[in-house]
């Protein structure tokens, strides 16, 4: 990336901090590689992403062990020549101790798994020793038959033994978010935990436009509180403003609900485990017709058949069984008023029963947004709901929501809107006229601090309080809209928790009389402002 590019790269995530900043939103930035394991845990060890799109090597500089093994492994021992079996087996036995020593020294990694490919690698050596001498005796076959299974059992046991961690470079953002989570402690921060961040991620995929090897997302997470629709709904509203101050083209949100994963009463499967019962039955009746990836995703995961962009299957897909068919009373219900809450924000969707995304943790409401001039890879943006990915992970029972965006596809589909403006001097959509808000420092528990807190009371308030918020993050304030309405004493205490400076007020009077409610929380001095003059008001105490 170069000069004069980097400076649209650089405007695009000023805006985003921006953005989301006003949200409530600070900046987390975790490491490029973690542990390979996380990943396969998180994401999913089946996904394409897992299974064969990721970087992974092992972490260690004990290239001459590995060299001593790669003999070990590539030498032949024929089961009939003792002589020749001695000298392997004490080659073995010194490799063995030497691994043994460093073990001890703590520089190879002390696991249960190098423990036990040793124990494995000394017993086939014994039983070696005793199928040699019994293939020398008779000179069966079989003798020499076991003799050749042992030897494979050495070297697989060698092959096991790991001189250093296995790290992966980060295929995507969330898994080592969550990971920063539990190892923080950060459920003790005020919920929800509002974190983002930019660079670059990895995936072995075919590189073509808009796909690439290294690639870079801007990702943001909702993490802790509640699992409340609103939530998922002023995340996206958060992402299409977003999109909106950039001017990017084209911009088209598709959502659904794909439901829960848990297991249902007396061993009857619900929601997703019926739907995609439901689906696989379905899908095989219809194998012959199916292209061969389709017909291997039956078993393994037939869920992702709908991701499936083969001409001749669309026809298929069209008929088969749809998941809001079978979502359980309590998904519905939630995927329901996400679209409410969406409704009441003014964001435009439109539903894809289809969208069901190709990582393993999310549950409940999926999004995706494509926008104008990227060809296939028309998806700028991926995400959705993942509560229970945190307890996965071995943190506490925690609700998650989240997505990406992806940079390069960002960055590529503003550059053709630029090619469509056909004359004069073309200037980024992007003005900075709105500075990011001064507040510094986090809240009292740790954590991000906030300006407003909104504590909007009678469902009749949301509307407004909705609209507030847009007006006041707009302005550059931060701002927290909290999802349901409270009681005003629990609000408050929110509201200190948060750190917040001013606690707006939105009762049913305060609507009703356009007189809002303002409490500075610092002295806890209480004031009527006029709806008209709450930015100004605001503005002006905060400096
Ligand atoms: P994802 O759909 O795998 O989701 O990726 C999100 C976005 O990253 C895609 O929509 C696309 O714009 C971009 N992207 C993915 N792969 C490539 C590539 N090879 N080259 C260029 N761009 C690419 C996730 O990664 C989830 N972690 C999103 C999320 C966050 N869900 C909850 N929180």
């Amino acid at each position: 990336m170069l000069p004069p590019e980097t400076e649209l790269w650089n405007r695009v995530e000023q805006t985003a901090r921006e953005v989301f900043g006003t949200y409530g939103f600070g900046e987390i930035r975790p490491p490029i590689f973690e542990p390979t394991e996380l990943f396969a845990r998180a994401v999913g060890g089946e996904t394409d992403i897992v299974s064969k799109e990721m970087y992974s090597f092992e972490d260690h500089g004990f290239i001459e062990l590995e060299q001593w093994r790669a003999g070990l492994i590539t030498r032949s021992v024929g089961a009939g020549l003792p002589s020749e079996f001695e000298k392997y087996e004490k080659s073995v036995l010194a490799y063995l101790d030497i691994l043994s020593a460093r073990m001890s020294a703590g520089e190879v990694p002390k696991t249960p798994e190098n423990e036990k490919a040793l124990v494995a690698v000394r017993n086939c050596l014994k039983e070696m020793n005793q199928a040699g001498a019994s293939f020398l005796r008779t000179q069966t076959g079989a003798g020499e038959f076991a003799f050749e299974n042992l030897l494979k059992g050495v070297k697989q046991a060698l092959l096991s033994f790991r001189f250093g961690d296995v790290l992966s470079l980060r295929p995507e953002a969330t898994a080592g978010i969550c990971r920063a989570y539990i190892e923080h402690n950060m459920q003790q921060w005020p919920a929800p935990v509002k974190l983002y961040c930019f660079g670059p991620m990895f995936r072995r995929e075919r590189p073509q436009k808009g796909r690439y090897r290294q690639f870079y997302q801007i990702d943001a997470e909702v993490l802790g509180g509640s699992d409340a629709p609103g939530i998922d709904a002023e995340v996206i509203e958060m992402v299409m403003t977003f999109f909106a101050k950039l001017e990017l083209p084209g911009v088209l949100l598709e959502i659904n609900s794909i439901g829960h994963s848990g297991a249902g009463t007396h061993g009857k499967a619900v929601c997703r485990r019926a739907y995609v019962e439901a689906l696989r039955a379905a899908l095989e009746k219809v194998k012959d017709k199916l292209g061969a990836d389709s017909q291997r995703r039956i078993e393994t995961n037939p869920l992702r058949v709908l991701d499936s962009k083969l001409e001749s299957e669309q026809g298929i897909i069209a008929g088969l069984p749809k998941i809001g068919d079978y979502l359980c009373e309590e998904c519905k219900t939630h995927y329901a008023e996400v679209k409410r809450q969406l409704d009441l924000r003014g964001v435009k969707y439109v539903e894809n029963w289809r969208l069901v995304r190709g990582l393993d943790y999310y549950m409940r409401t999926t999004f995706e947004i494509t926008a104008r001039g990227l060809g296939s890879q028309n998806a700028v943006c991926g995400g959705g709901r993942y509560d229970g990915l945190v307890e996965l992970l071995g943190g506490p029972p925690t609700k998650g929501i989240g997505f990406a965006i992806g940079e390069d596809r960002l960055i590529l589909s503003l550059q053709e809107a630029r090619k469509e403006v056909a004359s004069g001097e073309w200037r980024l959509a992007i003005e900075t006229k709105n500075p990011p808000s001064k507040t510094e420092g986090g809240a009292p528990g740790g954590g991000i601090g906030r300006d407003v807190y909104i504590a909007w009371m009678g469902e009749k308030a949301q509307v407004a309080a909705i609209a507030a918020a847009r007006r006041l993050r707009e302005a550059g304030l931060r701002v927290e809209l909290p999802p349901v309405a409270q009681k005003f004493g629990k609000a408050l205490g929110q509201a200190d928790k948060l750190g917040a400076r001013f606690a707006l007020i939105l009762g049913e009077d305060e609507v009703a009389s356009g007189q809002w409610t303002v409490k500075t929380l610092a002295d806890g001095a209480q004031e009527k402002v006029g709806e008209a003059d709450v930015v100004e008001w605001l503005q002006k105490k905060k400096v």
